[in-house]
């Protein structure tokens, strides 16, 4: 009788992305759908179980988590199916998740890059038919590590992630997450670099009050900017919406604005809807001239997810003895661990090619001035056209440290691993 092999799944950056589906892709269209919904469920999730700041990756956790499903069998494979909203269909998965991977792979003006690895025990036997599954739909490498030597073999992965992320998450795993045990480690690594379509003049930036809680508030450095943006009001929900562009239009910062200092946590309760509500709303609007103050913030996200998966979200069985990941290997294996690592920081920076699209004539016959004060605790979204990529909320902002806007910061960085 074999020793049960326990496998990690270590996600390290995600970003998002999709194309607007044509008859010919239903495959793409499959999986971003599923891709959306396990969104909306994994954000509620986290969301209720962490307090604070947050920072995640749901499509990041979705493909890595896919990457395991191919290889899974039986009650698994369901309930992987189940959860993640997978295709019915393997060949559609697979296809599926080729396309999305490419196309993330290739958005234009921005820095969006997505990597796939499975890091495998050197004596690990796995199936030659999964190894060809993510070499050829996932775009993966395949490495042999010796896990006995968990510090090697925890360096190792921590190198490449680091690698994908250029340099901004140096640790993924731990040497002692891994032991002998260990038999593979399926990584997903995300990277992002969007500058703002229209940037943020530094010069403009100042300390301004912060609203964390009905009696408290922080000076904290918010930038300012005049200019045409899409947003509305949903008062039904008590928030407001707007939508920033970056540097390639298909990819947005989306924020919820509640009106209410506490009013995070009602949006969270109904953060499906709010979240539909504000994209269908958006998409039916035209760009006014707002002023907008939003403060600059950084804030980084290390989620253990294995509990979240099988406790709130129903993938109980590719964690127990009973997981079957016979498409993997004939060996038993099971899953051991899933974490993500996120990273966000937002500041000024922007393209100059300022693509300036101004309905003028539209503004001319509307007096009013619109101001959108982002003072309070907010939710966020960055979305490619309707996949939502990267989740967050803040709920306080760290330092007023002085900006230190001409070193070495990027713009929007998000790692997650
Ligand atoms: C990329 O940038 C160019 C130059 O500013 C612009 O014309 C083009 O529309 C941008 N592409 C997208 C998809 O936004």
């Amino acid at each position: 009788m074999c020793t049960l092999q326990r496998s990690f799944l270590a996600l390290c950056l995600i970003a998002s992305a999709m194309a607007s589906p044509t008859g010919s892709n239903l495959a793409l269209q499959a999986v971003s759908q599923g891709n959306n919904l396990f969104a909306h469920n994994f954000v509620k999730t986290i969301s209720k179980d962490q307090t604070g700041n947050l920072i995640c990756s749901p499509l990041s956790a979705n493909i890595a988590l896919s990457m395991a499903a191919v290889g899974a069998a039986g009650t698994t494979e369901a309930q992987f199916k189940d959860v993640l909203k997978l295709p019915n269909d393997k060949a559609q998965t697979l296809s599926g998740y080729q396309n999305l991977i490419e196309i993330l792979n290739n958005v234009e003006n921005v820095t969006l890059k997505l990597a796939n690895k499975l890091f495998v025990a050197e004596k690990f036997p796995v199936k030659p038919e999964y190894k060809q599954n993510l070499v050829s739909h996932y775009h993966s490498d395949i490495d042999s590590v010796d896990f006995s030597q968990s510090a090697n073999a925890a360096n190792t992965i921590n190198t490449w992630c680091k690698e994908k992320t250029n340099n901004r998450i140096d640790s993924i795993v731990q040497a002692a997450d891994l032991d002998p045990g260990t038999a593979l480690v399926l990584a997903n690594a995300v990277y992002f670099k969007g500058k703002w379509a229209n940037e943020f003049d530094p010069k403009d930036t100042t300390d301004r009050p912060f609203h964390i809680d009905s009696t408290k508030s922080k000076s904290v450095p918010t930038m300012y900017r005049k200019g045409n943006y899409k947003f509305v009001e949903l008062p039904e929900y008590e928030v407001k919406c707007i939508e920033l562009p970056y540097a390639n239009k298909d990819i947005s910062m989306v924020i919820i604005l509640p009106n209410k200092i506490d009013g995070l946590s009602a949006l969270t309760d109904k953060l499906e809807e709010v979240t539909t509500q504000c994209s269908v709303r958006l998409t039916q609007t035209y760009e006014r001239e707002v002023k907008v103050y939003l403060p600059k913030f950084k804030t980084e996200t290390k989620l253990d997810l294995g509990n979240t998966l099988s406790e709130k979200m129903g993938l109980t069985q590719p964690f127990t003895n009973s997981a079957d990941f016979s498409g993997i290997s004939d060996i038993p294996l099971k899953i051991d661990k899933v974490v993500q690592k996120a990273f966000i920081e937002v500041n000024e920076e922007g393209s100059e090619a300022a693509a300036v699209t101004a309905p003028y004539l539209m503004l001319k016959m509307m007096p009013r001035r619109f101001t959108f004060r982002i003072n309070k605790p907010f939710y966020f979204t960055i979305k490619y056209r309707s996949l939502s990529i990267i989740n967050g909320r803040v709920s306080y902002i760290k330092s007023k440290r002085k900006l230190k806007r001409k070193s070495s910061f990027l713009p929007y960085i998000l790692y997650f691993y």
